[in-house]
């Protein structure tokens, strides 16, 4: 087997040269994707950067104006949803609110025939796995907002679909019940080794659930990686400015350097490369938060709780950074 076949093999979804523009201009342009069997992949971006086009194209919701969508090999860019192995979850509005869990859970699976002994065995299995056993005489608005999330993954999960679409389906639920929400999506994934394109705007949830993130700006991709990769190389700056914290410096000839908070260290270095003064400390449990002012410049360093002891606000400090990037003046990568 080449190299290339390898990685075909498991290859579940495949986007290419996809373009999908609304009337107005809006939209998406020149979509390259992946999606491995077993994966879970995030589209992470502002509002209005096309994540949601790329998942209703994914599911069959809108037409693509060129390009190719193949999932197990099969283009099926013109079938119909129902026809498409996919299953999708949206925000809320997810369960039908007149029937029970259990008539929710059971109706795709009538329409597909399924005997019913066997519709409630699974629909046993399946609330099972996302901890909701005993709620099938509930409707809807017997739930909590993550409860009835829960049961809507659980639907979807029912028709066995090839790859699973979710759309911000945590993004109603409150900050402590969105990150077990994670936890559990997580854990079910890989239970069921399931294939997951996921979207969000939230880079924390980006970082915590996927195995690849795909930042997107503006209706185009800026990078794919795994979250270390996406994290520790940010191929351009609007990727370094959107995924976790970086200070920003002017550098020579309009470059811009970047530099993340852990990396901008305080230290007694015999030749420093530069020296800032310390405005404020702020201790947040395991590392410290200290704001730096360096000429015209405010600068944020991460400083381990114990190495942070010592500091005094007014006090000049050394720094040298640790790791540094540079974007030209396009946004992009130069060192
Ligand atoms: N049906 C439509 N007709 C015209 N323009 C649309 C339509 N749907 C979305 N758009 C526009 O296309 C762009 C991408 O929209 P999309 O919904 O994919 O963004 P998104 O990344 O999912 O944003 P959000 O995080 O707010 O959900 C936006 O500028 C949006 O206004
Ligand atoms: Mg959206």
């Amino acid at each position: 087997m080449t190299e290339q076949t390898a990685q075909n093999a498991n290859v579940k979804l495949r986007i290419s040269n996809m373009t999908k523009r609304y009337s107005n201009g809006d939209g998406v342009s020149d979509i390259d994707l992946d999606v491995r069997e077993g994966e879970i992949v995030t589209l992470l971006g502002p509002s209005g950067c096309g994540k949601s086009t790329i998942l209703r194209t994914i599911g069959g919701f809108i037409g693509v104006d060129k390009g190719e969508i193949l999932i197990d090999g099969k283009p099926v860019q013109n079938l119909p949803p129902e026809k498409r192995p996919t299953a999708m979850v949206f925000q809320s509005y997810n369960l039908w609110p007149h029937m029970t869990i259990f008539d929710n859970l059971a109706f795709g699976l009538q329409i597909k025939k399924v005997p019913k002994k066997e519709i409630a065995a699974r629909i046993d299995k399946m609330l099972h796995l996302v901890h909701m056993e005993g709620h099938e005489k509930k409707y809807p608005t017997q739930l909590s907002g993550g409860q009835q999330q829960r049961i809507a993954i659980a639907r979807a999960l029912l028709l066995e679909p090839s790859v699973l679409l979710l759309d911000e389906p945590f993004s109603a639920l409150d900050a402590k019940i969105r990150a077990q929400m994670r936890e559990e999506l997580k854990r079910i994934q890989q239970a069921l080794k399931i294939t997951v394109v996921f979207v969000t705007h939230d880079q924390e949830e980006a970082m915590a659930l996927s195995d690849r993130i795909v930042v997107m700006n503006k209706g185009v991709i800026e990078q794919i990686g795994g979250p270390t990769e996406i994290y520790d190389c940010p191929k351009t700056r609007y990727v370094a400015s959107f995924i976790g914290e970086m200070n920003f410096l002017p550098g020579a000839n309009g470059t811009e350097i970047a530099v993340r908070p852990e990396d901008v260290w305080l230290d007694d270095a015999m030749e420093p490369e530069m020296s800032a003064v310390i405005r404020t400390i702020m201790p947040l449990g395991h590392y410290t938060k200290v704001g730096l002012e360096m000429g015209e410049h405010f600068l944020r360093a991460y400083v381990p709780k114990t190495d942070a002891a010592g500091l005094r606000v007014n006090d000049s400090v050394a720094l040298t950074f640790h790791k540094k990037y540079v974007y030209n003046q396009n946004g992009g990568l130069q060192q």
